[in-house]
C-alpha cells in the first residue's frame, strides 16, 4: 500500500517513514529540503534496510503537486508534515508561514479529494489550546486565539481540513501535538536544528556538547511547583507510531467521523528544571544554566489526556523522559563526532 508521507525527510517525517517501512508499508517521500538533507533517507535504510521513494517537491508550487498525485493516482493515503514550525521567526515572516503551511496544505488536499483513497493525517499542535484553563488537557477544550502565526497556520489548517471533508471523499485525522523529543535510538536519524535551536531540549544537547555556552531558562517565577514552566515531552519514536495506528485506522474505516482529533502526548508534565535534571542523570554531564526573564508568549503550563488516543486508537506512548533524553544525547554525540 502506498503513502505519501510530505516533509518525509524533516524530523518527526524521517521517523514516521520508517515506521510505515517497518509495518510494509511503500513510501514515497516529498520534501523540498528547505530544512532537511537527502542524507536522511541514508539513515532510514541503515534502519529498515530499504530505501524509501523520494521525490524533491515544492508544495507551494501548485502543478508540481498536481503532476505528482496526476502520477500517483494509486496512493492510499496522505500524512502531511510539510510545514514551517519556528514561532518566533512566524512573528517576522508571516507571509512565508501562510504560503508554506496554507498554501501547500491546499494544493494537496485538492489532489488529494479527486482520489478513491482520499485518507489523510494532518500535524498539528497543542498550540491550538493556548493556555488551558484544565489540566490535563481533553480535546473537547476550547480553541484559544491563536499568539503567532504559526499557531494561526494550525488551526486554520485543522478548520480547512475539516470544511473540505465535509464535501469531499476526504476522511483526516488531526494530530495534536505536545513536545515532540528524541531520536531513533539507532541514532541513525533525528533532529537537525538550523542555527540557533528554539527548543529546549535541542538547546540542551548542544550545550552539554559545548556548541553553545549556555542555557537560558526562561523564567522560575511561574506557578508550578519549582516555578519553571511545564510542558508534555513525548518521545519522537511514539509519535511516529501513532501515525501508523491513525492511517491503520482510516484505512480499515474505522472511523467513526470524517474528521478525528487526537492529542498526541504522554499526559505526564515535566518542568524546564525536571528536563535538566533528568538530563543530567542520563548524560552524566552537568549543564551550565543560567535562570532568565520569561519568554514572549510562553504558557505556563501544558499537558495532554491521553485518554480518547489510548482507548480509540489504542496507542500509548512507551518511552519515559529518561530514554528520550538519552536518544537525543546519543544523537548528538553522534552527529558532532
Ligand atoms: C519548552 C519549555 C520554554 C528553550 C513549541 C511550539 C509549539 C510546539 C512545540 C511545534 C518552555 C523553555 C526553551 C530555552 C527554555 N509545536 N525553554 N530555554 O514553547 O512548549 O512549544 O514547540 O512545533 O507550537 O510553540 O517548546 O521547546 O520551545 O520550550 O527555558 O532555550 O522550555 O520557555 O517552557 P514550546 P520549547
Amino acid at each position: 500500500m502506498k503513502i505519501v508521507v510530505t516533509g518525509g525527510l524533516g524530523f518527526i517525517g524521517s521517523h514516521t517513514v520508517v515506521e510505515l517501512q517497518n509495518q510494509g508499508f511503500e513510501v514515497i517521500a516529498l520534501d523540498n529540503l528547505s530544512n532537511s538533507s537527502v542524507t536522511v533517507l541514508e539513515g532510514i535504510e541503515r534502519i529498515t534496510g530499504k530505501k524509501p521513494v523520494f521525490e524533491q517537491i515544492d508544495l507551494r508550487e501548485k502543478a508540481a503537486v498536481q503532476d505528482f498525485f496526476q502520477r500517483h493516482k494509486d496512493v492510499s493515503g496522505v500524512i502531511h508534515f510539510a510545514a514551517s514550525k519556528a514561532v518566533g521567526e512566524s512573528v517576522e515572516n508571516p507571509l512565508l508561514y501562510y504560503e508554506n503551511n496554507i498554501n501547500a496544505l491546499v494544493y494537496v488536499l485538492q489532489s488529494l479529494a479527486a482520489l478513491p483513497q482520499a485518507h489523510f493525517i494532518f500535524s498539528s499542535s497543542c498550540t491550538v489550546y493556548g493556555q488551558a484553563k484544565q489540566m490535563p488537557i481533553t480535546e473537547d477544550a476550547s480553541v484559544q486565539p491563536a499568539i503567532s502565526p504559526y499557531g494561526n497556520t494550525k488551526q486554520i489548517g485543522e478548520e480547512i481540513i475539516t470544511d473540505t471533508a465535509k464535501v469531499t471523499g476526504i476522511n483526516a485525522i488531526l494530530l495534536r501535538y505536545f513536545n515532540p523529543i528524541g531520536s531513533h535510538p539507532t541514532a541513525e536519524i533525528g533532529e537537525l536544528p538550523l542555527g540557533v535551536p528554539q527548543n529546549l531540549v535541542p538547546f540542551i544537547t548542544q550545550t552539554a556538547i559545548g556548541l553553545r555556552e549556555k542555557l537560558s531558562v526562561f523564567g522560575d517565577d511561574y506557578p508550578t511547583p519549582d516555578g519553571t514552566a511545564i510542558r508534555d515531552y513525548i518521545h519522537v519514536v511514539d509519535l511516529a507510531k501513532a501515525h501508523v495506528v491513525a492511517l491503520q485506522r482510516l484505512l480499515q474505516q474505522k472511523n467513526t467521523e470524517k474528521v478525528e482529533t487526537f492529542n498526541l502526548g504522554t499526559g505526564t508534565g515535566s518542568s524546564v528544571l525536571e528536563v535538566i535534571k533528568t538530563f543530567e542523570k542520563v548524560s552524566g554531564k552537568p549543564l551550565n544554566y543560567q535562570i532568565v526573564g520569561r519568554r514572549e508568549g510562553d504558557i505556563t503550563e501544558a499537558y495532554a489526556n491521553t485518554d480518547k488516543a489510548n482507548t480509540v486508537l489504542g496507542w500509548k506512548a512507551e518511552s519515559t523522559l529518561e530514554e528520550a533524553l538519552a536518544s537525543a544525547w546519543k544523537w548528538e554525540q553522534r552527529i558532532r563526532s
